[in-house]
This record gives C-alpha cells, structure tokens and sequence, in this order.
C-alpha cells in the first residue's frame, strides 16, 4: 500500500504577515483560489490508498476542514510541539507497516505538468520498493542556500548536501551534476526507521516511545520535548547509502519566501512595475518612488516593507513578535 504522509508543521514565518500562526500559508486560498494543503491533496490522492496528516493542534481543525469537504479518508497525527521533519516523518513511519510505502510530501509547494509529476512518483514507488530512500531533485537555477543539494550521478547519489553557504552553492552550480533536493521523499517505512535508527538512533529512540506512548495519533508534550529537533535532511539524508534520485521534469516551487513568491507572481502575470517592485495583497493604486525591487505586503492588520533580497530575513520579524507575546 502507498501512502501519502503530508507534513504540515510549519507556520511559514518567512512569509509573515501573508502567513500566521493561526493562519499558515499552506491553508490559505492565496493560490488559484486554493490553498496550496488542498492543491497538496488533490495531485497525490488518486496515486495513493491513504493519506496521513501530520500537524499539530493549532491546525489540525484546517487540514480537516479541506479533507472533510473533499470527502477523503486520513489519519491524524498530532504533534504537541515541533520536533522538526525527522520525527515528524518517524512518527508516519511508526504508525506504519514497515512494507508500506510512504510518499512524504511538505504541502506548502507549487506544482505544474501533472504528467511529468505522475511519473516521477512512479519512479519514485518503483525505487522505494526495492528499498532505497528516494529524494525528488530539481534542476536548480540559482546558487539558493536555502536548500538542500543532491550531487548525483545519474541516478545514484554521490552526496547530499544541507543548505550549503554562499561559496559552496556557486561550486555546486558551477559543477553542473549538483540538483535542489526538493524536500519530497519516498521510501518503505521500515527502511527509514532502519536508517534512522543506524544514522540517529536518539531520534529514532525519543520517537518511538513518544509514538508508543501516543493517544489516538495526539502526542505527549513532555515526551516529545525529549526527542532532537533536527531535520530528516540532516539526520539521515546526508549519511544513508540508500539514498536515490528521480530527476524531476515538473515546474516546482518552494513558496518559502517573498523572493519565491514574487518569481511565481510575476510568471503568472501578477503586476510589477518597470524597476521591479510589487504589492501584494492590496489592489489599491501604490506607486514607488526611487525603489527598486521592493515587495510591499498589505494585510488588514499588519504591512511589510522588503528588499526582495533580504526575503529570508522576514522571520526575524515574526520571531521578534513571537518573543513580545
Ligand atoms: N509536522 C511537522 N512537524 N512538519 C514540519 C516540522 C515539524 O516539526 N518541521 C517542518 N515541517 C514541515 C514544514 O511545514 C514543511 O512543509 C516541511 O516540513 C519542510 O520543512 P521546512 O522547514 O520548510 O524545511 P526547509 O525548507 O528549511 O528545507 C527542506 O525543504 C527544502 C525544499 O523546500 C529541506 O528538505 C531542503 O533540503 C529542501 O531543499
Ligand atoms: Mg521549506
């Protein structure tokens, strides 16, 4: 069985204040009128028998909502903190039989060209069941740090490689055989709780008896404190041998930051004026004088101001408010 285990802990802080705590990006009707949880949904829920939703209580109620509307069946699991994308996908993983076969999604990215992305899930299940961990990789267009890089060869992994700095990010470009990990994952449950395990077994230990431990898929807070909040990326992509890639053909965008945002916005027609800058969120005439690639963001309670570069900065923002609570 296949299943598509959707990750959907995030609040989003770089996209502040489009994206809330109570409201995250991924579940409001900002795209296409949809919100980008139910486009999630919809592109996998023919190629898979079940869905797992892995949230927390601050949304699970959202998730529900566009499930319940879309008349799909899912299990629930709720975190009572973030421990990050490793236990998060040990949790899927442990409720799980180890032969099932998880397609391990974020639910906050853009995807076009369904042909394309129906095929590469079916690489992708094709590899898993013969049990390597495979990673979906972009061809990447820019030396961005803030993801993950695949180096391959063919279709083996040489190395993976974490948000690389600056100097690095240029070398991968440079090399020409360095692909974006997409932050995508398929793999058989039992064969990442292994390599988890192998890799960090304190993670794969915390988890499990946090999931042990777990009433009807909602998680003990004093147990998941315990677990390290590190990512899956680090905790296993960069050591498991496993590990394979399916070169993606798809259009992909991560909508993690304003600067992403704004390339999608403009590729879909979205107003920007002759030195670059952009409103989002406001259809009143706003004219920029003297400014150059700058994103005003209007919400009905709170504005933002940025340098399309410094887009990554913008959760300073959100932590600082977090911190005045
Ligand atoms: N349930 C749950 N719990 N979900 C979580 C948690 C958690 O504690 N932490 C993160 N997530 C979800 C996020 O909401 C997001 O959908 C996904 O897991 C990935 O986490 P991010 O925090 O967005 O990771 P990233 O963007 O820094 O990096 C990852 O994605 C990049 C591509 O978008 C990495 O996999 C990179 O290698 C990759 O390039
Ligand atoms: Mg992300």
């Amino acid at each position: 069985a296949v299943t598509h285990v959707i990750l959907t802990g995030g609040v989003g802080s770089r996209l502040w204040p489009l994206s809330r705590k109570s409201q995250p990006k991924q579940y409001l009707d900002l795209f296409e009128g949809k919100s980008l949880f139910a486009m999630t949904v919809e592109r996998n829920r023919t190629l898979v028998d079940q869905i797992m939703v892995v949230g927390n209580s601050d949304n699970c109620h959202l998730s529900r909502h566009v499930l319940e509307k879309s008349n799909t069946p899912y299990i629930d699991i709720v975190e009572s903190t973030p421990r990050n994308t490793a236990a998060a996908i040990a949790f899927a993983a442990l409720a799980s039989d180890p032969e099932a076969i998880l397609i391990v999604t974020p639910s906050d990215h853009i995807i076009g060209d369904m042909e394309h992305y129906n095929k590469a899930i079916q690489e992708a299940v094709e590899k898993a069941s013969n049990g390597f961990i495979v990673t979906f990789g972009i061809i990447p267009t820019k030396p961005e740090t803030g993801y993950g890089y695949i180096e391959r060869k063919g279709e083996d992994v040489v190395s993976f490689r974490e948000k690389p700095n600056q100097v690095t990010a240029r070398e991968f470009i440079s090399k020409g055989n360095f692909l974006w990990n997409s932050g995508m994952f398929c793999f058989k449950a039992g064969i990442f709780l292994e390599e988890l395990k192998t890799y960090n077994p304190e993670v794969y230990e915390k988890s499990k008896i946090a999931w042990d431990n777990n009433s009807n898929g909602n998680l003990d807070l004093a147990l998941s404190m315990d677990i390290p909040s590190i990512s899956i990326d680090y905790a296993v992509m960069e050591r498991s041998k496993k590990i394979k890639v399916v070169v993606s053909e798809f259009s992909w965008s991560d909508l993690g930051s304003f600067e992403s945002v704004y390339d999608y916005l403009v590729a879909t027609g979205h107003p920007v004026d002759p030195n670059g800058n952009m409103v989002i969120g406001n259809t009143n005439y706003t004219a920029f004088v003297g400014m150059k690639n700058t994103i005003f963001v209007y919400t009905d309670t709170a504005n933002l101001i940025l340098q399309k570069n410094s887009s990554q900065d913008v959760k300073n923002v959100y932590n600082a408010l977090e911190q005045e609570k």
